[in-house]
């Protein structure tokens, strides 16, 4: 249980945000859009971190305070997002939580029930990795694997600027946003006006509408405004459509630029593909099958699983933490029941146009 949860909010390792600093250094495009404080080896490291500008709330915020968003979390499967609130009381099947008692201690915390079993829960800061797991589902959504490729593909790092269509319950835009952080912006559009107002009251409890704007445009009729004309670093696409708005895309792309578009069947990647062929190069499909694990555990008498175990889960005092008995054998098996075809994902860079 350790192992998973330290791995569960452990989401900026140093190694990801090393890579991140050497494409600012090595590729001109992306240091034209960081502003002028990325001067001394000192802010540079800072933006890095994201600490530089832009709302610590995003991921770098470590102490539970009154106003945020957390997410209380039971087991895998059950995650709530919660703000937390002066006096406010949680009711689940653990007990009875204090909200004042969390505020002041690091997110990740263990915290007890006051009532009722003597329970526990963690309390975890709404990282775009958890916030895509218990978001609430307005529209089909992206998960984990597609969003992990199309951040790496679309080479969005701090300062981009980012169109995307549509928004739908804004599960990709959370992401995209801590990417370009602090200086960046994403420009997410949805042509379903009460769509787009409940993404923007999810990015505000986020603390992320610093860094998105939500349009209302049909983008498939008229395509991309015309003020990001060739401004745009990388443009996302989850359309029914999406060869409709290829044009538009290479008008908005800077040189270079790289866009994608996600479609759950193989004819709709064949038209986007063929739309693409004139003013795009790299074109690549890909379909990502991810494949879990299920971690057990075996005490000798019976096996358990991992994360079944919750429902006896109490709060011991003589047990300093979680940690399995010395004669637990614990193993893993992959999942009995697989995640399959999410959609596939189209890539393409804008040709280069010669002047
Ligand atoms: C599947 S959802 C997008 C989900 C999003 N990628 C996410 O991760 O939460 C597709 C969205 O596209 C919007 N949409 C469909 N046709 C559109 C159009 N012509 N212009 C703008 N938005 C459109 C729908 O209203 C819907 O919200």
């Amino acid at each position: 249980m350790q192992l998973i949860f330290c791995a569960l909010f452990n989401d900026q390792s140093f190694d990801k945000s090393t890579r991140v600093t050497r494409k600012i250094l090595t590729n001109p495009k992306h240091v034209n859009y960081q502003s002028n404080s990325l001067r001394s080896p000192a802010k540079e490291k800072l933006i890095m971190f994201g600490l530089a500008g832009g709302d610590p709330r995003l991921s770098f915020k470590r102490t539970i305070a009154y106003g945020d968003l957390a997410i209380v979390y039971e087991k895998h499967e059950i995650m709530r997002p919660i703000i937390v609130t002066p006096n406010a009381e949680l009711h689940n099947r653990f007990g009875v939580f204090m909200h004042n008692d969390w505020v002041g201690k690091p997110f990740g915390s263990r915290v007890l029930s006051v009532k009722g079993v003597q329970g526990y829960v963690y309390i975890l800061a709404a990282t775009p990795e958890i916030w895509t797991l218990c978001l609430q589902h307005r529209t089909q959504i992206l998960y984990l694997a597609d969003i992990s490729l199309v951040i790496m593909y679309l080479e969005i790092v701090p300062g981009c600027l980012v169109l995307e269509s549509g928004t739908g319950t804004g599960s990709l835009t959370t992401s995209i946003a801590r990417s370009v952080a602090p200086n960046g912006h994403v420009h997410t559009f949805d042509f379903h006006e009460q769509r787009a107002q409940s993404a923007r009251a999810d990015f505000d409890k986020n603390g992320i509408s610093n860094l998105v704007t939500v349009g209302v445009r049909d983008i498939q009729g008229e395509g991309f405004p015309d003020e990001f004309q060739a401004k745009v670093d990388s443009i996302f696409l989850d359309l029914p459509q999406p060869w409709c708005v290829v044009p538009s895309a290479a008008k908005m792309l800077k040189q270079d630029g790289v866009m994608c578009s996600f479609s759950p069947c193989i004819e709709q990647v064949q038209c986007t593909c063929e739309a693409l062929a004139s003013q795009f190069t790299e074109i690549r499909t890909f379909e990502i099958l991810l494949r879990h694990y299920e971690i057990l555990r075996d005490t000798g008498a019976t096996s358990e699983m991992e994360s079944g175990n919750s429902r006896k889960r109490k709060h011991d005092p003589s047990s300093v933490n979680d940690s399995i008995a010395t004669t637990t054998t614990v193993f893993a098996r992959p999942c009995r029941f697989a995640k399959g075809h999410t959609g596939y994902l189209t890539f393409a860079r804008l040709k280069f146009k010669s002047s």
